[in-house]
């Protein structure tokens, strides 16, 4: 069995090195042009060039991260597997970055980090968490794990998805209709969608408009979800009183980007839930043995649906 390495922005060794380790039986080799045909790859945003050369040969190509936006990207051929990350370590660190966020907005920590700065022994008005409704876009893996954290602090949870869920503590919205219905119960708004032809600029100035007064962004999932020029807007009129964003329409931020300077706007690398190597590995190595066995294996997208 062969299987071929093709990871832009990553260095492929340890993952080759990892795959060998976990797969003893396989040949593992970094994809170059003109390699030979592999049976599975393990990919990260491969170019056109390495879809047209392997990809319809290949029995599954493995994403090592959850959002598979940059290969759809691509021209696929038709019956393509292509396989998603399942949690692998992942939906626990998107957990702890909202709930941090959130918990430092509602305790307005940065306001207190500000006045210790100078040296001031000043207390803020407790705010009651029951007027900070969390609103989760997107409730699948992640955005299901998030919503169990946040409930621990006893937030309201609200959640929108595509089909209805029933998570116990959690208001489900589904579908477009119901969309305006859960923007307007929702305070502190957390994006954790795929980006997909229906999801591309879903923040923006009417959606983000409709929150509720104070209104607060926690954006984690995809650049292209942003009209990052209406935040902006929203934020500087005093409709949102602020936001945290890890992703970009352009990564890196480019330096001159106003998001960096802005006071109300807290901004981190793309780095709310880092693919774990270890985990990774140990997740692929055992949906190829079980694609060997003939066995079915889970975290397969839908192509037409575009996750
Ligand atoms: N910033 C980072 O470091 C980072 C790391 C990992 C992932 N991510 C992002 O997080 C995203 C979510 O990951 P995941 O593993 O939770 O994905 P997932 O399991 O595929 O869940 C996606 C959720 O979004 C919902 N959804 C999709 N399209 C929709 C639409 N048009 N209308 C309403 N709901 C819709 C789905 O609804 P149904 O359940 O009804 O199908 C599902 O609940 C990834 O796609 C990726 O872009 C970011």
């Amino acid at each position: 069995m062969r299987i071929a390495v093709c990871l832009t922005d990553n260095n492929p060794a340890p993952w080759v090195q990892g795959l060998q380790a976990a797969l003893p039986d396989a040949e593992v080799f970094v994809w170059e042009p003109g390699a030979p045909q592999a049976d599975h790859a393990v990919v990260w945003a491969p170019p056109q060039n390495f879809i047209d050369e392997q990809a319809a040969g290949l029995k599954a190509m493995f994403n090592i991260g959850a959002g598979v936006d940059a290969i759809l990207a691509r021209r696929l051929p038709p019956g393509l597997k292509v396989v998603r990350l399942d949690d692998a370590g992942m939906s626990v660190q998107m957990a702890e970055y909202v709930c941090h966020a959130l918990i430092r907005h509602l305790r307005e920590f940065d306001v207190y980090e500000a006045e210790a700065r100078q040296g001031r022994w000043v207390f803020r008005k407790p705010l009651e968490r029951s007027d900070f409704p969390v609103g989760i876009l997107g409730l699948g893996v992640l955005g299901e794990r998030v919503a169990r954290a946040v409930q621990q602090f006893d937030f309201p949870v609200l959640g929108w998805s595509r089909t209805p869920k029933a998570i116990d503590g959690v208001r489900s919205f589904a579908g477009e209709a119901r969309l305006g219905d859960f923007l307007v119960n929702t305070r502190v708004l957390v994006n954790l969608l795929p980006l997909t032809d229906a999801t591309r600029g879903i923040l923006n100035k009417t959606t983000l408009g409709a929150l509720k007064p104070g209104g607060y962004l926690i954006h984690i999932a995809r650049g292209g979800h942003l009209v990052e020029e209406d935040l902006i807007a929203l934020i500087d009129s005093g409709r949102l009183t602020g936001a945290t964003l890890d992703v970009f329409q352009q990564e890196p931020l480019p330096a001159e980007h106003p998001f960096w300077r802005h006071p109300k706007i807290s901004v981190t690398p793309h780095a709310s839930a880092r693919t774990l190597r270890r985990e990774s590995i140990a997740q692929i190595a055992g949906k190829i043995r079980a694609l060997q066995r003939g066995e079915p294996i889970a975290g397969v997208v839908n192509l037409e649906r575009g996750y």
